[in-house]
Parts: structure tokens; C-alpha cells; sequence
């Protein structure tokens, strides 16, 4: 990291009076000042100085400042440039843009706007630092925090955290199961100043409304026949921090006024509470499902919809970033044997080969599947097509129908066969519970209890 430093500006101008009074104001802003009195001498200076931003006279012997401004356009490390120009010459300011001034100031200029001009440069100069920065970060590690790709359209996801991540503006992050919904709101959340406070993830789908209202915003004592105490809501406990409302097209209509409320007004009124308590919180939140039908079929509100929907992350499947397949394999094989605990498998080159052939149409987590699967079926260092082959879809050159080395299925208790089952439903469904549950054809609440029970999570 390099240790930040004071900016440096570079004032140019015949007057020796200009010079000084702007160096002046400069020098009390906290910056360092360099003066020249014309094109040529400030050359010299930014050849030996890294200088942030540039002010320069117009009216100049020796080298004047139009010519200057050519001239510094074809620096390699140039600085911002801001032209000095008297009222009667509005027209050369303009002219001074078109070759690459970035802004200019009327003489005699005061304190006040030299350093609205000076920081709006500086801020615009470190902005710009920090995109760049990104884009090399992420091109040379193909990753953004956990998040795993250099695709365009994965930049393009990464440049919006970025830029979102100092503020606390609602994100809405949609894209099918498995897209990396999650991973994206706790990247947001880490990129954050408040990464230190808590994140919070809250599945707006799996509990009845009466639970989800006293989940989210507390009850006090007395509130209901079990309340013996009063409870602080998942919307406090997210206090200074992020809380992030998955499956948010799962809110019960009756609690959406509700919870319309707490987002607009960042206040929640506990169950059984007169007055509301004041909450500072980023909320993030997610879903698989088209908010918009929803709305148009009566199961959601607009106005939540559109308090939501104030910055909005679009994730891609597999399918619209092929290129990241092969980073992606390398990271599953390493996050799948830290969780099995064993050094990270090799893959056979044909094994290779049919991972980046295969269309992928799903997600990421679809592939983690297929990793996670080697893992599990083999104890051999090294990947092969057998250990990958089953778990990807009918096969472009026909069934490669592997041996089964299954051993003939043995009795199994009631329990086993019901977990297996909701296990392969889950499977099936990319892991996405309300598919998993129409699968099962039963209701989503009962599938949670099931998923806990079996500690399928
Ligand atoms: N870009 C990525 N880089 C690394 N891992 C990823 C990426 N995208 C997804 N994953 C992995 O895929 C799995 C699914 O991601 P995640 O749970 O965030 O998806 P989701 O969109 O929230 O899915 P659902 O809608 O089912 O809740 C996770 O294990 C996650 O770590
Ligand atoms: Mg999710």
C-alpha cells in the first residue's frame, strides 16, 4: 500500500502577486504548492514531481498556457488541469477545455472556489485511481473478494459494488438460484466501512408471518403468550450494519406495509410496542423470482418494489461468462478440500477438458456440485472423467455411460430415505428450496423443518 501523502499542486502564472496569494490559500488547504512563471519552467517541474492538479494562466511569455496544455496532454503521468482566465475571456477557458483542461476558474478567484474546483479534481483523480486499481486487482487474481471471475459481465458487477459500497443505498441483487446472490451481498457488506458490524441474513420465505414480524422487528413482553420477554428484531440487531433480506418476494402481503416503512424510514415498531425505535442499517435484498410479476399478479407492492429497487444487481449464469469456468474450477477445488479436509485434487487433462466443453447452462453453484461430487465419490488425488460424468447433464458425444461401482441398494430406515430424497430434490432444484418443495409436494415451511432437522443447510 502506498502511505498517502498531502496532493500536490503545480500554480502557474506570470504575476508573482497571483502566485503568491493562490499559493497561500493552497498552502492553508494542506496542500503542497509548486509555482512556475510560464509553460516551459512548469514542464521542467512536472518532469521531476508527481503533480496531482495543475492551475495555469493563459496569457504567458515563453510558453503560453494553450501551448502548455498540449504539451501536457502527452505526459504519461499527467496531472489535472484547471485554466486561470479573466472575465472577458470566457471563450479561451472553452477553448482551453477542448484541450484537455478539466475545468477552469474566472480571476480574481476566491478561497471558497478554488477549493471547490481543486477537491472536486482530487476527488475525481482518486476515483478514478480506484477503479483502476480494481480492474488490475481483479485481472490479476481473476477475483473480487470471494467473488470469483474476470468476465465482463462480472466486472460490471464489481464496479457497481464499488461504487456502492461507501453509501448505504438499498440494493436489490436478483439472478436465478445459485448465481451467487449471497456471496454478492456479503462481498457488498465486506467492501463496506461497516464491515466490522454485524451482517445479518434473514430468509423472508421460511417462517409464517406472525414469526417473520416478531423475527424482524422484535416484541416485547407480553406481546403474545409466549413473548416472557421483550426480544429485539433482526433489523436492530443489524444495527450499523447489513442486513440482508433473501427470497424478499416471499413477504407476506400483510407484513409489506410494515416493512415498507422500516426501509423508508429506517424505524421498526416492535410487536406489542407504542413507540418505534430508530435502526441504521444497509439493507441488501434478494430474490430469484421476477419482482415485477409479482407485482403484476397482486403478490407484492410496488412501492416496496421500487424502495428496493434503487441500485440494482443483475448476476449472470454460467452460461453469459464462459471464460470464468476455469478460474471457478480452481477455487471449488480448493474451497472443497479445505471442507473434506484434504489437499487439493489434481484434475486429468480429460477431466479438464470436458469441464470447459460442457455449456454449463445453470449457475456457479452447479459446477461447485459437480467438484463437490469428485470429492465425494473418490479418494484419488486427481480428478477423472468418471468422477464428473454423472453429475453433468446428457453429454454432447452421446451416453458415456459410465460402470456403476454402486453396490445394490441395502435396506434403509424411513429417516435415510427421506433425507436422501429431500437431498436429491435440492439437487435437482440447484438448491433452490421452493422448487426443491414443489418437487416434494410439500409446502416450503415444512421443507425448512426437514432441512434443519437433517442439518441439510
Ligand atoms: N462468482 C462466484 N465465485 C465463487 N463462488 C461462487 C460464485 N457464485 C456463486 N458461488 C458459489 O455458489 C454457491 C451458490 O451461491 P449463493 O448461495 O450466493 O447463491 P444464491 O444466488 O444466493 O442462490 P439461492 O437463490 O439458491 O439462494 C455458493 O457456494 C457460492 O460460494
Ligand atoms: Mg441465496
Amino acid at each position: 500500500m502506498s502511505v498517502p501523502r498531502a496532493p500536490c499542486i503545480l500554480v502557474v502564472d506570470d504575476e508573482p502577486n497571483q502566485l503568491v496569494t493562490i499559493s497561500r490559500i493552497l498552502a492553508r488547504q494542506g496542500h503542497v504548492v509548486l509555482t512556475a512563471d510560464n509553460g516551459t519552467a512548469a514542464l521542467e517541474v512536472l518532469g521531476r514531481e508527481a503533480v496531482d492538479v495543475m492551475i495555469t494562466d493563459l496569457n504567458m511569455p515563453v510558453m503560453d498556457g494553450m501551448t502548455l496544455l498540449r504539451e501536457v496532454a502527452d505526459l504519461t503521468a499527467r496531472p489535472s488541469t484547471i485554466v486561470l482566465t479573466g472575465y472577458g475571456t470566457i471563450q479561451s477557458a472553452v477553448d482551453a477545455m477542448k484541450h484537455g483542461a478539466a475545468d477552469y476558474l474566472i480571476k480574481p478567484c476566491n478561497p471558497d472556489e478554488l477549493k471547490l474546483v481543486i477537491d472536486r479534481q482530487l476527488e475525481m483523480r482518486a476515483l478514478r485511481r480506484e477503479v483502476s486499481d480494481l480492474r488490475r486487482e481483479v485481472k490479476r487474481h481473476q477475483r473480487y473478494g470471494a467473488l470469483v471471475g474476470n468476465s465482463a459481465p462480472m466486472r460490471a458487477v464489481y464496479d457497481i459494488i464499488e461504487s456502492v459500497s461507501k453509501n448505504k443505498s438499498t440494493v436489490l441483487i436478483t439472478g436465478a438460484s445459485g448465481t451467487g446472490k449471497e456471496l454478492v451481498a456479503r462481498t457488498l457488506h465486506a467492501r463496506s466501512p461497516w464491515s466490522a458490524g454485524p451482517f445479518v441474513a434473514v430468509n423472508c420465505g421460511a417462517v409464517s408471518e406472525t414469526l417473520l414480524d416478531s423475527q424482524l422487528f422484535g416484541h416485547r413482553r407480553g406481546a403474545f403468550t409466549d413473548a416472557v420477554g421483550d426480544q429485539e428484531g433482526l433489523f436492530q440487531a443489524a444495527h450499523r450494519g447489513t442486513l440482508f433480506l433473501d427470497e424478499v418476494s416471499e413477504i407476506p402481503l400483510g407484513l409489506q406495509v410494515k416493512f415498507l416503512r422500516a426501509v423508508q424510514e429506517r424505524e421498526v415498531l416492535p410487536v406489542g410496542a407504542t413507540r418505534p425505535k430508530k435502526v441504521d442499517v444497509r439493507i441488501v435484498a434478494a430474490t430469484n423470482k421476477d419482482l415485477r410479476q409479482e407485482m403484476s399478479e397482486g403478490r407484492f407492492r410496488e412501492d416496496l418494489f421500487y424502495r428496493l429497487n434503487v441500485v440494482r444487481l443483475e448476476l449472470p449464469s454460467l452460461t453469459a461468462r464462459p471464460e470464468d469456468v476455469e478460474p471457478l474450477i480452481e477455487h471449488f477445488v480448493e474451497k472443497m478440500a479445505a471442507s473434506y479436509g484434504v489437499d487439493p485434487k489434481t484434475i486429468s487433462a480429460r477431466a479438464r477438458a470436458r469441464l470447459l466443453a460442457y455449456p454449463w447452462p445453470g449457475t456457479a453453484r452447479e459446477l461447485q456440485n459437480v467438484i463437490e461430487r469428485a470429492f465425494a465419490v473418490s479418494d484419488a488425488a486427481e480428478i477423472d472423467i468418471a468422477d464428473i460424468e454423472p453429475a453433468l447433464g446428457p453429454t454432447l458425444g452421446g451416453a458415456e455411460v459410465t460402470a456403476s461401482r454402486e453396490a445394490p441398494p441395502k435396506l434403509q430406515t424411513l429417516e435415510e430415505a427421506e433425507r436422501e430424497l429431500i437431498v436429491t430434490a435440492l439437487h435437482e432444484a440447484s438448491g433452490n428450496k421452493n422448487e426443491a418443495a414443489r418437487i416434494l409436494g410439500i409446502d416450503r415451511q415444512r421443507l425448512y423443518r426437514k432441512i434443519e432437522k437433517y442439518q441439510l443447510n
